[in-house]
């Protein structure tokens, strides 16, 4: 309930007048610390975080601190708390840190698999009714060279017809941390008559939804190279007139939606769940887009704005195809009610107004938006900092 998605998800859950109880272990606040960052929006301790929303909400809020690779603790929350749906944010998310070495690729795919394993053991055992809404990633379907279908796709082989999972070709460590929980979860779904819905997420980005109208209420946002994704990152880089850094010849097309549409797309699970033992996947984006085309969108909303931004091509760090075919279905959330409420012209402006407040923030760490963890080799400027393996043990 710390992090970028997961506050916003809070807020609105409780503004819808349901009651929530989060987790987090803070192991996103010590990874951006850890390599040399923090948040542009300067993000509160929890302590006070939750004081706000007590006022507003009583005890329609609670907070529990711990780690779900603790089976202990994963057990004893959703024991104790009896959800009615899990949504499960809690995993680490940078597809860069999960490639600076090998502790930081253990630390990844350990963190995000031990953690689901135990969240679907502790449904099984204590909540077999919740409807469990993991958070997967479109980055799980890799680019192939045909249309993504959502999840499952048709097959006719040797004269018989069957639905098979659509393949997965992930494309980095955190990724392939996320097809496998996503297999794990189909597994539970079968095996134990679990439900639930595994989310295939664009990129998210914006610094607001309807709750997020005060300072006090912003969620976190981050823009150095490791956890800043790609239009947030360009967004901050422009209010503080750096290079907007485009990887390679800028044709890796990705969906993208705002974090107000995420949001909405969450809720609308939360509400619809599917059948008992039912395994739903939705890919959940609104638009689809190039990562050079975004560049010249933020490009020319800045301007306009006087920023006067510059676009500069950097070497790829990545291992990936940067011109592509990408074409992904995205019907079943539309079937279940969503419609964007977000043009992302309208949220990049509203974006770069929101960090200019933050100006000096972002400029204290313009450092960090080119550190460049190469999918190859590595990062020997952060690999040195800290064994992230610890970032778990409390
Ligand atoms: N932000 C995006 O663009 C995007 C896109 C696709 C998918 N996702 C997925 O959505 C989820 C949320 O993303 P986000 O951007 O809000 O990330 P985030 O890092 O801001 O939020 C995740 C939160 O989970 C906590 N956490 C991690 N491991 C934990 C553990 N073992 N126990 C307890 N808490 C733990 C972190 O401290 C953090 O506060 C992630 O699973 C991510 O992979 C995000």
């Amino acid at each position: 309930m710390d992090g970028y998605i997961g506050w916003s998800l809070a807020l609105r859950q409780l503004a819808m007048g349901n009651e929530v109880c989060g987790i987090d272990n803070f192991s996103r606040r010590r990874a951006v610390e850890e390599v040399g960052s923090w948040s542009a929006t300067p993000i509160l301790p929890i302590e006070k975080r939750l004081s706000i929303l007590q006022k507003e909400y009583g005890d329609k809020i609670s907070f529990h601190k711990g780690d779900l690779v603790n089976p202990d603790f994963t057990n004893d929350v959703i024991g104790k708390f009896q959800p009615d749906s899990i949504v499960h944010l809690a995993e680490q998310p940078s597809a860069p840190y999960s490639m600076i070495d090998q502790s930081h690729t253990l630390y990844t795919q350990s963190n995000n698999v031990m953690g689901t394993l135990n969240v679907i053991y502790a449904m099984k055992n204590y909540a077999p009714k919740a409807h469990l809404i993991k958070l997967g990633t479109m980055g799980e379907y890799g680019t192939p060279d045909m249309e993504i279908a959502e999840g499952f796709m048709e097959v006719e082989f040797r004269g018989k017809k069957s639905t098979i999972p659509y393949p997965r070709f992930a494309g980095s460590w955190y990724h392939w941390s996320k097809v496998h929980d996503s297999n794990n979860v189909a597994f539970a779904c079968k095996l134990w008559g679990l439900c639930s819905t595994d989310i295939m997420q664009g990129v998210v980005y914006g610094t607001r939804t309807s709750e997020i109208t005060e300072q006090n209420k912003h969620t976190r946002f981050d823009f150095d190279e490791v956890f800043g994704t790609v239009i947030n990152r360009y967004c901050a880089q422009a209010v503080i007139k750096h290079p907007l850094t485009v990887y390679g010849k800028g044709g890796q097309t990705r969906g993208f939606l705002a974090l107000e549409d995420s949001i909405q797309c969450m809720s609308i699970l939360i509400d619809n769940p599917p059948e008992a033992g039912e395994y739903r996947v939705v890919n959940q984006f609104d638009q689809q887009y190039k990562v050079s085309e975004l560049a010249d969108r933020v490009k020319r909303i800045a301007d306009k704005k006087g920023l006067d931004a510059n676009i500069q091509r950097l070497e790829n760090p990545r291992v990936e195809k940067e011109e592509h075919y990408y074409k992904a279905d995205h019907e079943q959330l539309k079937k279940l009610g969503f419609k964007a409420t977000r043009h992302i012209d309208d949220e990049i402006s509203v974006m770069l107004d929101d960090l200019m407040v933050y100006e000096e923030r972002i400029r204290a760490k313009k450092e960090q938006m080119t550190q460049l963890v190469k999918w190859r080799d590595g990062s020997d400027k952060i690999q040195k900092i800290a064994n992230p393996l610890i970032l778990s043990n409390d």
